[in-house]
């Protein structure tokens, strides 16, 4: 048995990390100040390819953009490098630089744990139009790519990813990767499971790009580890690379080989005095890594326990129609973002939230999602102000397009006191949880069942981010009391494990920070 399938290690993590009113009260964890890392993976020794940062506004409409749905998987669209940049400054590029007394903050594209910042992109691609073939990080410091590696590796992921069809047609592929250090800082242990977030907010909005410039792109998250870290000449006693992204299609094949992976030992600006070394990161990013044999297996199709009839009352979703849509395009929005630090208490409409909700849940394509539409997560809220909606519990019934009522009430305290005592979701007008069943994604897809759980939440979260905005209204990404969360869906969502919370509502007077 490879460790993937001794399904012990997730729980032992997840259970480990799990945050209760207790274990944030007794944690002596204080944050050090003097040894606050860096932000950014800088490669020294290497040439920034400055990547061209002026073109027309990225203009399609932020709703069908984060639908996704523009490109087919099998349109000829071979990206170049305007394109690539457009992409890579849409998912990650700096957007807002904030000064402080303590120094300059460069806020990004998508929202992130804590500022930290410590997902990073690379890109593995065959020679394109005005690109030369090779692997390639992507700085968002300096807004360039530099170049890793000459040739066209693209087989070491075609073959780390069993031929995935998407994977085998691209011409160019984004990879995600970590340094923990950069988040665990702060978040210690629990630093893994916000690899998947962050990284997921960062997909949300590569793929709605994506869809903007007809890009056709996958989720890949199935995908031999070794060799996938070898290629990007990852430190893998603190970096991972969590997901591959295929950009484009096209017909003409990459070569059967690729040429030899040399380890390279380049050096980095080192990211702060000192880093902690958090076992349980590394014990779950080994437990759930699988080899190329596994992946063909492991990808595919998911079957969900079929879903109760509903027992409560029914609000069908009326969404708003195409006309009542505020304009917009996606970069403007993008390029505007910022999470709530403040949510006025407002109520939003019962269409706004419609609108959220069937946008956030289209489905995403990814490996693990087969066929399209499938999903690991349900939606359960809480709902404290949305017109025409009683305040309560509801439970979004995806099949039916409806939200069933769980518990009515006003439960803004207890909303607030799940999202570890914060105001943001007590004062937000709803708060959108992602939940999952565990233990059949763990049967399925072993302990890298976990990473997608956490992945496809992250998305979906990153979808509500966008959909709210585009719609003029705030959100937050927030953390929260796992076990109490679920007691408090339950019976309901019994069995159920918390993998991301998303508030959303109207915005207050701005206030700037970063808190949490
Ligand atoms: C998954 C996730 C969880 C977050 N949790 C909290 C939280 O608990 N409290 C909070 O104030 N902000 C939270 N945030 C917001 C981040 O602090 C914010 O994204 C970060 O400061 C960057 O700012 P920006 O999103 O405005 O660009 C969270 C963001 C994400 C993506």
């Amino acid at each position: 048995m490879t460790p993937n399938w001794d399904v012990t290690a997730t729980w032992t993590y997840h259970d480990a990390t799990k945050h209760s009113w207790e274990s944030v009260r007794t944690n002596p964890h204080g944050l050090d100040w003097e040894n606050y890392p860096l932000a950014f993976k800088i490669y020294s020794t290497l040439e920034p390819l400055p990547l061209p940062h002026e073109w027309p506004p990225v203009s399609l409409e932020t709703f069908s953009a984060i639908a996704g749905t523009s490109a087919d998987q099998n349109d000829e669209r071979i990206p170049d490098l305007l394109t690539l940049a457009k992409l890579l400054f849409l998912s990650a590029g700096i957007t807002k630089r904030r000064t402080y007394s303590g120094g300059e903050m460069y806020f990004r594209a998508a929202a992130c744990t804590g500022a930290l910042y410590h997902i990073d992109l690379y890109l593995v691609c065959g020679e394109l139009s005005d690109l030369p073939a090779g692997v390639y990080h992507f700085g968002p410091h300096d807004f360039a790519l530099r170049c890793l590696r000459l040739g066209d590796y693209r087989p070491v992921l075609i073959q780390a990813s069993s031929e995935e069809p998407a994977v085998a047609r691209a011409p160019a592929l984004l990879v995600c990767t970590s340094t923990y250090w950069r988040n665990a800082w702060k978040y210690q242990a629990r630093t893994y499971r916000h690899c998947f977030w962050d990284a997921g907010t960062v997909l949300a909005n590569m793929l709605a790009a994506g869809a903007a410039l007809k890009l056709p792109m996958r989720i890949v998250a199935g995908f031999a580890d070794g060799v996938v870290n070898q290629l990007l000449d990852l430190d893998t006693d603190r970096e991972g690379a969590l997901a591959l992204v295929p950009v484009g299609s096209s017909a003409r094949s990459a070569p059967d080989t690729a040429p030899a992976i040399e380890p390279l030992h380049l050096p980095t600006v080192p990211l702060s005095q000192t880093e902690v070394d958090y076992p349980a990161i590394r014990a779950m990013h080994t437990a759930s890594t699988v080899t190329a044999d596994e992946v063909l297996s492991w990808r595919g199709t998911f079957s969900a326990r079929p879903v109760s009839p509903p027992t409560g009352q029914l609000f069908p979703l009326v969404p708003l129609g195409v006309q009542e849509l505020p304009e917009g395009g996606l970069e403007h929005v993008i390029r505007h973002r910022g999470s709530s630090r403040a949510f006025a208490l407002e109520t939003i409409t019962f269409a706004q939230l419609s609108t959220i909700l069937l946008q956030a849940t289209g489905g995403v394509s990814a490996d693990f999602l087969e066929p399209v539409g499938t999903t690991l997560t349900s939606l359960y809220l809480i709902v404290n102000a949305v017109d025409e909606l009683p305040a309560g519990t509801y439970v979004f019934r995806r099949e039916r397009k409806a939200l069933e009522l769980l518990q009515e009430g006003h439960l803004r305290r207890e909303a607030g006191y799940l999202g570890l005592g914060q105001e943001l979701p007590a004062d937000a007008s709803v708060n959108i949880y992602c939940l999952v069943e565990l233990p059949p994604i763990l049967e399925r897809f072993g302990n890298r069942g976990y990473r997608a759980a956490q992945l496809e939440a992250a998305i979906i979260g990153g979808k509500v981010y966008l959909a709210a905005y585009s719609l003029r209204l705030a959100a937050t990404g927030l953390t929260f009391f796992d076990d109490e969360v679920t007691q408090f869906f339950s019976p309901h969502a019994a069995g159920r494990s918390v993998m991301f919370l998303t508030a959303v509502g109207k915005p207050a007077k701005r206030r700037v920070g970063i808190s949490q």
